[in-house]
């Protein structure tokens, strides 16, 4: 596809808008980054005209663009390609009107369109496109998550853009795959010839990946106690982290290899059903408490009414094929936790025989963890002798190869996921964007939990904010002999 040259936004005062695509793309502008005759159009409903938006995403910029980088100079070139047209994407007469600026502003060149509206948007805003005959070659289309609630609405969503848009034209968002750390998980894997040999169920004993915010939720309470932790999270983010753990080798670094190879993983992953999803998974809800030193409410009070919504999930999960047979992934994710971590840990296997048992050392098994966040780091954790003369037996303690990314990359600029992700979109380049069969293969999984969660009437259970999740999560992992890295 040629290079987009116009880029609408739908949904453009949104909040995601504002904390981070307007600011994404006003970083590459100051990288000099985006292609010189782009153009960026905004629209949603309302009233707003191209100075009011301008002055919006003045203030967007100055509120969330990393401090240090806001330059007056950089924000004036951004502001001059942008422009703003208010369409409610309800109304025939408006959207055919926004395709008529679209198309003369597009000039014949390539085209972007990102949707981050209500995911129910996502086929009428096609439709209307496709309409307006913008559906060229040259066209491709950006869908944020959650695309539908569950396997049925998201294939009703990816049919109405399909009617439109083939599947290459179309680049599903997540996020995730835009951030540094998630795609040094493949340059760790495959850059290295070290651990692919011990990548797999003869050599790992468990992997864990857990992604803890201290946020609550944000003034976004309408959309998240219809959601919950498993389809605003799971489904999506540590399902992703998931496959670029767990998959084969690809063939190459490009758009199908890469992503038939995360296909095979969620196609192989044991569905849970029944009275598997009660000792499989484990759902919470937090009350009041404390993160960080600072008194918070409880999620019912920030919501000011009852709720049965998980802002907790842990499931024990099992990837079902050669390379992973018998070994536990552990995956989890809340809200209200102590601290911020998103993390990956590889518990390998315990050595099999210890010459040191005379001295009672406790050998622990290696471990990696790759954590992403807040800090990129890699730390392999090894046993080593602890100095001393040992009179009585060797002494063994664990200690850390860290490798901090932060120091040994400290002259590269940190981009952060959308201005990868659009650079990758206005290039037309899709591996790091979630094809169609990824998705719902993903919603199938997360479904059947779901279904278990209702016909077992299952409420979540309470953890105070700022602990690790109910008690329940930990006994999800001691009743296997494993225990949660902290
Ligand atoms: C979003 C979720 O997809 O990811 C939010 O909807 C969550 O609930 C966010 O807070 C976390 O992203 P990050 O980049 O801060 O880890």
């Amino acid at each position: 596809a040629p290079l987009a040259t116009h880029l609408t936004i739908f949904g453009a005062t949104g909040d995601l808008a504002q904390r981070m695509l307007l600011p994404s793309l006003y970083g590459l502008q100051r990288e000099g980054l985006l292609p010189p005759a782009l153009r960026i159009l905004g629209s949603a409903r309302g009233e707003l005209d191209g100075e009011g938006f301008r002055t919006l995403v003045a203030a967007a910029i100055a509120r969330h663009a990393p401090a240090g980088e806001r330059d007056p100079a950089s924000l004036r070139a951004f502001l001059e390609r942008v422009d703003f047209q208010p369409a409610d994407v309800s109304s025939p007469e408006a959207m055919a009107a926004l395709a008529r600026t679209i198309t003369a502003a597009r000039d014949g060149g390539g085209a972007a369109y990102h949707l981050s509206t209500a995911p129910r948007w996502y086929a009428p805003i096609c439709a209307a496109l496709g309409a307006a005959g913008l559906n060229d070659p040259g066209a491709r289309v950006l869908l944020e998550k959650p695309i539908g609630h569950d396997l049925a609405s998201s294939v009703a969503i990816n049919d109405g853009v399909a009617a439109v848009f083939d599947e290459d034209r179309v680049f599903r968002v997540d996020h995730y795959l835009g951030k540094e750390g998630v795609q040094n998980l493949l340059a760790l894997r495959f850059g290295n010839a070290l651990f692919e040999p011990l990548w797999n169920a003869r050599h790992i004993e468990q992997v864990q990946i857990t992604v803890a915010e201290t946020v609550g939720v944000e003034g976004r309470a309408g959309y998240y106690d219809e959601a919950g932790a498993l389809r605003d999270m799971l489904q999506n983010h540590l399902l992703q982290l998931l496959c670029l753990t767990a998959m084969e080798p690809p063939a190459h670094f490009e758009p199908h290899s890469v992503r038939n190879e995360k296909i095979k993983v969620l196609r192989s992953l044991r569905p849970l059903r029944g009275g598997d999803v009660a000792s499989h998974t484990v759902a919470g809800q937090y009350t009041a408490g404390a993160v960080g030193g600072t008194a918070v409410p409880g999620y019912r009070d920030e919501l000011g009414r009852d709720s049965r919504t998980e802002t907790f999930v842990a499931v024990r999960a099992h990837i079902d094929n050669w390379r992973w047979s018998g070994v536990p992934f552990y995956l989890r994710t809340g809200k209200r936790m102590p601290r911020r971590c998103t993390e990956i840990y590889i518990q390998f296997r315990a050595i099999p025989h210890s010459i040191f048992a005379g001295g009672g050392a406790r050998v622990a098994p290696n471990a990696l963890v790759i954590a992403l966040q807040p800090e990129e780091r890699i730390a392999l954790a090894l046993m080593n002798k602890t100095p001393g003369l040992d009179r009585g037996g060797v002494k063994l303690s664990q200690v850390a190869l860290d490798l901090d990314l932060r120091h040994a990359f400290a002259e590269q600029r940190r981009f952060i996921a959308y201005e990868r992700l659009y650079l990758d979109a206005l290039e037309g380049n899709g591996t790091l964007f979630v094809r169609r069969d990824e998705i719902e293969a993903a919603w199938q999984w997360v479904d059947g939990i779901h279904a278990g969660w209702r016909d077992a009437d299952l409420t979540p259970k309470s953890y105070p904010a700022g602990t690790w999740g109910p008690a329940s999560a930990v006994v999800l992992t001691e009743r296997h002999g494993h225990s949660w890295r902290e």
